[in-house]
């Protein structure tokens, strides 16, 4: 097997096929290749496999089978995910100020967000390695992404979400998927610690984006956006930041893809936080000198987090990529998520940030309105139904035809 797990501080190295989530260490495992297997299989390949019907061509992760991890034809677990639209809009770009804006809607995914991508490679892999329990801690798109994958597995599923702080759509998507979901008293960061250290105990499987075979589906959103631009690189990829996991994915991705011959520029990253759950952007700051975990409060509930767990590996593809970190305010959030809504598209308020943060990097003169820039939706409108802007209401109307008319005309 060409495909290796290495520590990303000490630089060890384990074999895929060894159930473990960190170095002895302590440090973050990525899995790295030979990446003459990904040199060997050209654009034209990859577009070829659009023409096809086989499930693991028309997943939007498996179709780049090479560059995530190996697996067994017969024991792939997947819906299949990906494959999600890229949006363009008059409307936003000139919000935004940039010609070329496209939104890139991972909450098409079969679970309405992005964490199938990275839900796929784990579950296949817990299934190649036996597992019959898998868990989370979660804001709530990771546990819904989780129970849906454990039930087509087969498997066994537990979901530790902060209590009172997990928007309805999402809980209810866990809770019809048959998952056992543990309300915690505490925050995001505190059920973390509990199920990491549950996995360490080794009574459950860890699906969350410290499992490494996560972030490399997660890197199938840049790949699939370079497919989807005919494999001419944006200037720009801008996406939101709470765990940290698409940011250490996306800088991967995108180095890779270009070690591999398939773009000939490598995009700008930028991370946007919410100003209440911006340790990640304090950091940056600071010369990443160190990060301060904080208490993370924001109404984009899914980054909630003040202590991401894959700071070191965001860390480092930032600063390779030439990255930029932001912070915006949950007002920003709102009037960037209320345009994205307002043009047809829609999207729950995290996912708004990728906006609000583009326009704020126009207005700072750090993108240039000329660009082209990509912004990530990470999850559907349905997934956070309170937070749609209540301006527009039902009128109720009397049964009459009346009312009705004078309802249309108000
Ligand atoms: N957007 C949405 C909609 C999310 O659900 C998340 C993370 C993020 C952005 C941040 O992505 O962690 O890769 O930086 N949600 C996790 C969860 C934490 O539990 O569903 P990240």
């Amino acid at each position: 097997m060409s495909e290796y797990l290495k520590c990303i501080a000490c630089g060890a190295e384990y074999s895929l096929n060894e159930l473990r989530y960190q170095c002895d260490c302590g440090g973050l495992l990525s899995v790295e290749r030979d990446m003459k297997q990904l040199q060997s299989i050209s654009t034209k390949d990859l577009d070829q496999r659009l023409l096809s019907r086989k499930a693991h061509d028309i997943s939007g992760v498996w179709r780049f089978r090479e560059g995530i991890i190996p697996f067994d034809e017969d024991k792939l677990v997947s819906q299949p995910e990906g494959q999600t639209r890229l949006y363009r809009r008059k409307g936003i770009s000139s919000w935004a100020n940039i010609d070329r804006f496209f939104l890139k809607h991972e909450g098409e995914n079969p679970s309405g967000s992005f964490k199938d991508r990275g839900m796929t490679t784990a579950i296949t892999q817990a299934k190649k390695l036996g597992a019959d329990t898998v868990a989370c801690a979660s804001t709530g798109n990771t546990s819904a992404s989780l129970a849906m994958y454990a039930a087509h597995a087969g498997m066994n599923a537990i979901v530790f979400l902060p209590d009172g702080k997990v928007a309805s759509g999402k809980l209810a998507q866990a809770l019809a998927y048959g998952a056992k979901c543990l309300a915690i008293k505490g925050d995001f960061d505190q059920a973390m610690a509990f199920v990491k250290r549950l996995a360490m105990d080794g009574k459950v499987y860890l699906a969350n984006s410290l499992n490494p075979f996560r972030v490399e589906g997660q890197k199938s959103i840049i790949w699939e956006i370079f497919q989807n631009l005919e494999w001419k690189a944006p200037d720009w990829i801008v996406v939101p930041g709470g765990n940290l996991g698409n940011t250490s994915a996306f800088g991967k991705a995108i180095r890779e893809a270009y070690e591999a011959g398939w773009i000939q520029k490598k995009p700008r990253l930028a991370t946007i936080q919410a100003g209440g759950a911006n340790p990640f952007f304090q950091a940056y700051q600071n010369n990443f000198e160190k990060l301060t975990a904080m208490e993370a409060e924001t109404v984009a509930t899914a980054i909630r987090i003040g202590n991401p767990v894959n700071y070191e590996k965001a860390k480092r593809e930032i600063q390779e990529l030439d990255g930029i970190v932001i912070s915006v305010s949950d007002e920003e959030i709102l009037a960037a998520k209320k345009i994205i809504d307002s043009q047809g598209i829609g999207c729950e308020p995290a996912s708004a940030c990728s906006l609000a943060g583009a326009k704020n990097l126009v207005q700072g003169g750090i993108i240039k309105p000329s660009e082209t820039v990509v912004g990530i939706l990470t999850g559907h409108l349905l997934k956070d139904t309170d937070n749609i802007d209540k301006e527009n209401q039902p009128i109720p109307v009397d049964g009459n035809y009346q009312d009705i008319l004078k309802a249309i005309s108000s």
